[in-house]
C-alpha cells in the first residue's frame, strides 16, 4: 500500500482525526484479534463521549417525565428535551420547533406522512418514489396504497445509479400526488438533485417528501431552501442514540394531517363524545417521548457543530476517492453505484465470492462492513445481484483504514477464488 502521510497532513489542519477517533471510545477495540475498522456507518454510526455523557448526564440529574409541570426535575427534563428540538430545529433550517416531530426513526417518520396522508388519496392517484429507495420509502406508501386505491410508481435509475430525469419527467403528471425521495441512496451512495425534483413538483401542486437518513451523515441539509413539505431522519444514523428520529414537515401540511397515534400528550381534551387535539408538534407524540434519546441527538448534532463540516466532508470525499482508487488493486471487484455526486458508501460484488461470505471474512480481520440486500430488493434486482458487500464510511474513518480494508479484500480475493 501506498504512504498516506501527505494526504492525511492535506486534512489534518481544520480536521485532525486521530484527535476525534478520540472522542469514540467503542473504536479503539479489537475484534477477532485484529483493531477494529467500522466501515457499517451507514447501517448505524458510533456515539461520541459527548452524547454518551449527555444522556448519562440527563439519567443521573434531571430524569422526570416532560411537559407535567409538577415540579423542579419535570422542569429540567422539559428544558432539555425542548433544548433538543431547538438543535434540531436550527440544524434543519426550520422556520419553527413545530414543525419538529420525534418520531422513532426515519421509518416511523415516513409511515406517519404516509397514514396522515391517507386521507387525501383516492383510486388512480399516485405516489412517485424512486428504483432506489429503502423499503422504509416504498412499503409505507404501498400500504397506503392498498387502502385508498393509489398506486406507487417508481421513477427509473440508470446503470450508473443516478435518477433517471427523463423517466422522472415523463411520470409527473396530473394524478402524481406525492414525490417522495431519497436525498442520499444507503446502498449506491448517489446524492440526489432534490432540490430540482422539488421544485418541479411544487410547480404542480404534488407533495414532497424526503428521507434524509443516509444525508444528514455526511452533509447539513436547509429544509427552508430545499422547499420540501416533509424531510425524515434517524438519529442513530447522526453519531446519536436509537430509537429516536424526526420528521421535519411544514406547518401547514402538519395542521391538515389528523394524527398518527393517540394517547396523552397529543390531546387537548378528551370526552366520551368529543376529543380534541394538541398544537404542533404534540399531535403527533402521543405517549411519553424518548426524552434521553433527543437530549443524546442534541448533543450529537452539538458535538458536530464544533467542528468545520467542509472540512469534515473533504476528509470523506478523500476516503472514497482512496477507495475508488484502490478498486482495481482487487481482481473481479465491481463497484455498484458510481454517481457523479456521492456520499461515502462503496456498495461493491467480488466475481466467485458471496457478498455474505466477504463480510464474513472480513469480520475476521477485524473489518465490519453490511453485506445483503440493504433493505432495497428492488435496486437488487434492477442490478440482478442477490445482494452486494458494503463499505459506509464515516468522519472518524482513516484512509489507513480505507487501505486496511483493501489489503484484507485481495487476500479475500486469492484465497478463495
Ligand atoms: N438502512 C440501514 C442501512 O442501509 C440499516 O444499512
Amino acid at each position: 500500500m501506498s504512504d498516506l502521510s501527505v494526504a492525511n497532513t492535506a486534512t489534518s489542519k481544520a480536521f485532525d482525526v486521530k484527535a476525534i477517533r478520540q472522542d469514540f471510545p467503542i473504536l479503539s477495540q479489537q475484534v477477532n484479534g485484529k483493531p477494529l475498522v467500522y466501515l457499517d456507518n451507514g447501517a448505524s454510526a458510533q456515539k461520541p463521549i459527548a452524547v454518551l455523557d449527555a444522556m448519562d448526564h440527563y439519567y443521573r440529574e434531571m430524569h422526570s417525565n416532560v411537559h407535567r409541570g409538577a415540579h423542579t426535575l419535570g422542569d429540567r427534563a422539559t428544558a432539555a428535551f425542548e433544548g433538543a428540538r431547538e438543535t434540531v430545529r436550527s440544524f434543519l433550517n426550520a422556520r419553527s420547533t413545530q414543525e419538529i416531530i420525534w418520531t422513532r426513526g426515519t421509518t416511523e417518520a415516513i409511515n406517519l406522512v404516509a397514514n396522515g396522508l391517507a386521507p387525501r388519496l383516492k383510486a388512480g392517484d399516485e405516489i412517485l418514489v424512486s428504483h432506489m429507495e429503502h423499503h422504509a420509502n416504498i412499503v409505507p406508501w404501498q400500504m397506503i396504497a392498498e387502502r385508498t386505491g393509489a398506486k406507487v410508481v417508481p421513477i427509473q435509475i440508470t446503470p450508473q445509479g443516478e435518477l433517471d430525469m427523463e423517466s422522472f419527467n415523463s411520470l409527473l403528471n396530473d394524478r402524481t400526488r406525492v414525490l417522495a425521495i431519497t436525498h442520499a441512496s444507503n446502498v449506491l451512495g448517489t446524492i440526489n438533485p432534490v432540490a430540482e425534483m422539488v421544485s418541479q413538483a411544487k410547480a404542480r401542486g404534488i407533495i414532497t417528501l424526503l428521507d434524509g437518513a443516509q444525508a444528514v451523515p455526511h452533509f447539513q441539509p436547509d429544509v427552508q431552501a430545499l422547499d420540501c413539505d416533509f424531510y425524515a431522519f434517524s438519529s442513530h444514523k447522526l453519531f446519536g442514540p436509537t430509537g429516536i428520529g424526526v420528521l421535519y414537515g411544514k406547518t401547514a401540511m402538519l395542521e391538515a394531517m389528523p394524527p398518527y397515534q393517540g394517547g396523552g400528550e397529543m390531546i387537548e381534551r378528551v370526552s366520551f363524545e368529543r376529543t380534541t387535539w394538541n398544537v404542533l408538534p404534540y399531535k403527533f407524540e402521543a405517549g411519553t417521548p424518548a426524552i434521553a434519546e433527543a437530549v443524546g441527538l442534541g448533543a450529537a448534532i452539538r458535538y458536530l457543530n464544533s467542528f468545520d463540516r467542509e472540512a469534515m466532508e473533504a476528509a470523506e470525499h478523500a476516503l472514497l476517492e482512496r477507495a475508488n482508487q484502490l478498486v482495481e488493486t482487487v481482481p473481479g471487484m465491481t463497484i455498484i453505484g458510481t454517481a457523479k455526486q456521492k456520499v461515502p458508501v462503496m456498495s461493491f460484488k467480488i466475481e466467485g465470492l458471496h457478498p455474505s461470505d466477504i463480510g464474513t471474512l472480513l469480520d475476521q480481520q477485524g473489518i465490519a462492513i453490511r453485506t445483503g440486500h440493504h433493505c432495497a430488493m428492488p435496486l437488487m434486482d434492477f442490478y440482478g445481484v442477490p445482494g452486494t458487500a458494503r463499505a459506509s464510511f464515516a468522519f472518524y474513518n482513516t484512509l489507513d483504514e480505507v487501505d486496511q480494508l483493501f489489503t484484507a479484500l485481495q487476500k479475500v480475493q486469492r484465497l478463495f477464488t
